[in-house]
C-alpha cells in the first residue's frame, strides 16, 4: 500500500514535473542549437579575418624591413661608385689649359693682377679661386709655385670686421690649417710662393689660380642619366 502509494506519488511528482518544465524549456533548447552554431560561425568568422589582418600586417613589416636595408644598400653602392669615379683619374678630364689634380681642375693665370681681378676671372671662367684643402694640395701648389717662378693669389682674404682669415667659398681658415705668415691686416689677401703662404695688400700685383670641377669622360663604365 504504502509503496503503491510512493509509487503513484512518484509518477506523480514525475509526470507533471517534466511536462511543466518541459514546454518553457523546449523552444529555447530548439533555439539554442542553431544559435550557438550561429556564435560559432560569428568567432570563426572574426577569427578568420583576424588572422588575415596579421597575415596583412606582418607581409607589409616584412616589406618594410626588406626595403631599408636595400635602400641602405643602394645608397652605399652610389656612394662607392663616386668614390671609386673619384679614385680613378682616366674618368676625370679638364679642358685645355687646366691641369688635373686629384678631383679638381687648375688653372695658373698668364697674367698678374690685384686680388680682386683674379676672383672676377676665374668667375667668368665658370670657376672660383683656389681653396687648398690639405697638406697635399698645398705642397703641390707651392712645388708649381717654384717651378713657375712666381706668387699666385689663393680664394683666402682677411677680413677686420671679424679679425679672420676667410676662403671665399664663406668658410673660416681653421687654427690648425694654413699657417700664414706675415701681418693680417686691412685688406689683406692670401698669395704663396714656393716656400710659405703669405699675407699681401689685395692691391698688389700676383698671378692666381682658379679651380673647377672636373668633367666625366668615360661612358663606358658608369652610365650616368
Ligand atoms: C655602380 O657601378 C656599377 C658599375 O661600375 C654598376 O653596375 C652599378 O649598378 C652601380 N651602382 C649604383 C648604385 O649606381
Ligand atoms: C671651403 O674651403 C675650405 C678650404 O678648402 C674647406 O676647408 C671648407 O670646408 C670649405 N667650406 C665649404 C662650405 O665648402
Amino acid at each position: 500500500m504504502d509503496t503503491s502509494k510512493v509509487y503513484l506519488n512518484l509518477k506523480a511528482s514525475r509526470t507533471p514535473g517534466p511536462q511543466r518544465a518541459s514546454p518553457p524549456c523546449l523552444p529555447p533548447d530548439a533555439c539554442q542549437c542553431p544559435r550557438s552554431h550561429r556564435w560559432a560561425l560569428k568567432l570563426s568568422c572574426a577569427g578568420l579575418i583576424l588572422l588575415l589582418l596579421t597575415l596583412i600586417g606582418m607581409s607589409v613589416l616584412v616589406r618594410v624591413l626588406i626595403q631599408k636595408p636595400s635602400i641602405e644598400k643602394c645608397s652605399v653602392c652610389i656612394q662607392e661608385n663616386i668614390t671609386k669615379k673619384a679614385d680613378s683619374p682616366a674618368k676625370l678630364s679638364c679642358s685645355r689649359d687646366w691641369l688635373l689634380h686629384r678631383d679638381k681642375c687648375i688653372h695658373f693665370s698668364q697674367d698678374s693682377h690685384i686680388w680682386k681681378r683674379g676672383l672676377a676671372d676665374c668667375a667668368t671662367k665658370g670657376a672660383t679661386f683656389l681653396l687648398i684643402r690639405d697638406q697635399e694640395e698645398l705642397s703641390f701648389i707651392k712645388d708649381s709655385a717654384n717651378a713657375k717662378g712666381t706668387t699666385f693669389w689663393l680664394g683666402l682674404y682677411y677680413t677686420l670686421r671679424d679679425k679672420k682669415w676667410k676662403w671665399v667659398n664663406g668658410s673660416t681658415l681653421s687654427s690648425h690649417g694654413l699657417q700664414i705668415t706675415g701681418e693680417a691686416k686691412k685688406d689683406s689677401c692670401a698669395a704663396v710662393s714656393k716656400n710659405k703662404v703669405f699675407s699681401d695688400a689685395c692691391a698688389s700685383h700676383n698671378m692666381w689660380i682658379c679651380q673647377k670641377e672636373p668633367k666625366l669622360v668615360s661612358e663606358t663604365v658608369c652610365n650616368d642619366s
